[in-house]
């Protein structure tokens, strides 16, 4: 049963978006306690029947996430706050918690082996988009992702990190920015913005990762959302593409210039990159790579083949969407002198262009005021 169907002649009419907001909010594994004061945003504060039965039969039993230590926390939670307030708890809730408790917990025992979750996340068009070109039929394009569950060291590309929730959503508000163009990310952790070029179609998506685990990783989700991969490295200019989407293993320090300078994308992409000091003149040299115009045949015309090209034969700017929390000052210091040394211009895009729809509003965890998004582009 869907959320809409569940809070009809319920508390209010208003109800049925809350509800759909701690439903996506559940299938997206936010803290429990956010799942849960959603919950009481549905009945203006308090945990009615209603609720209880909601989280119990929607959430928990028909969750499609199937992580049982989560679906146990939630519970536990919720029987706690309702013998808090002296409310009633549901028998029905008691007993789900009692299963849950005599289940020995995969999660708990695993926890240390960095095992995968699958966290829906739900973009949630608002009332009135739905002539929007990326808003689904449903109003929601909801994205199973697989991603780790603690973000262990070296397992940083398969957790989903805020700027590329940001940048989805810059993708999914600028379909037209997107569409029919050739997409080029680097280090893309799971895979999140790549499945959303794909949905406002790109005619091409290169997704990049340095890291081996996070590769395939990336490549189960491209699966899981239903999308063809083609992981061969890089075809010769000319020969037919058969496929729109390709994963590569790209390492910034060993890139050649010559192989990406053979892939001619028009919009470069990339969220939460700048962190390491160490990576960032590797990172700018693939920028600078990719960004790089190409030169002008003898007789005036231009050797690209892939890139956009106006009417009047230009190919449109190549241009690179940086997203980034920053969180040290130094670090992204550094990569502002590497940027201005390496004849390239940027821009804050912030205040600008910042996504006018908010299609994640019950991601209490996600801060989208902490992420900046860059345009970089060639001077
Ligand atoms: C903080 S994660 C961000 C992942 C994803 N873009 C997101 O926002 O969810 C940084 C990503 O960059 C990749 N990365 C880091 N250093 C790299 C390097 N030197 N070469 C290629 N990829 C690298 C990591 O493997 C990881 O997937």
């Amino acid at each position: 049963m869907a959320a809409s169907e569940y809070s009809t002649g319920l508390e209010s009419v208003e109800a049925e978006s809350q509800y759909l907001h701690v439903l996506s909010a559940f299938l997206a594994m936010e803290p429990v306690d956010s799942v849960i004061s959603l919950a009481r945003g549905c009945t203006g504060g308090s945990i009615t029947d209603n609720v209880q039965r909601f989280l119990w039969e929607i959430c928990v039993k028909s969750a499609v996430n199937g992580n049982a230590s989560y679906a146990k926390k939630l519970l536990k939670r919720l029987i706690n706050e309702v013998e808090l307030e002296n409310g009633e708890v549901l028998d029905e809730v008691y007993e789900e918690y009692a299963l849950h408790m005599s289940a020995p917990s995969k999660e708990n025992i695993l926890v240390k082996d960095n095992i995968r979750i699958t966290k829906f996340i739900s973009f949630l068009f608002p009332d009135g988009s739905y002539e929007h070109p990326s808003c689904p039929k449903s109003g929601k394009l909801v994205i199973p992702m697989r991603c780790s569950l603690n973000m262990f060291e070296g397992d940083t590309g398969c957790s989903i990190w805020p700027s590329s929730l940001f940048l989805s959503e810059f993708v999914l508000s600028y379909p037209d920015l997107f569409a029919n163009k050739s997409c080029f990310e680097v280090g893309s952790g799971a895979g999140l913005v790549g499945i959303c070029l794909a949905h406002v179609k790109a005619k091409k998506v290169i997704l990049t990762d340095g890291d081996l685990l996070t590769l395939t990783n990336m490549k189960l989700n491209l699966e899981r959302n239903r999308l063809n991969y083609d992981d061969e490295l890089l075809k010769e200019p000319g020969e037919a593409q058969s496929t729109r989407v390709k994963c590569i293993h790209l390492p910034w320090e060993t890139a050649s210039e010559s192989k990406l300078s053979k892939y001619r994308p028009d919009i470069i992409l990339g969220a939460d990159v700048i962190y390491d000091l160490s990576c960032l003149p590797h990172l700018l040299r693939v920028l600078v790579a990719l960004l790089r115009r190409p030169a002008k045949r003898e007789s005036g015309s231009l050797e690209t083949e892939d890139r956009d090209t106006a009417q009047d034969g230009r190919s449109s700017p190549v241009v690179a969407y940086i997203a980034s929390v920053i969180r040290n000052a130094d670090t992204f210091n550094a990569f502002l002198v590497l940027v201005d040394q390496m004849d390239l211009s940027i821009t804050d895009l912030t205040g600008e262009l910042k996504p006018p729809l908010e299609l994640l509003p019950y991601m209490h965890s996600y801060d989208r005021s902490s992420i900046r998004l860059f345009s970089i582009s060639p001077r």
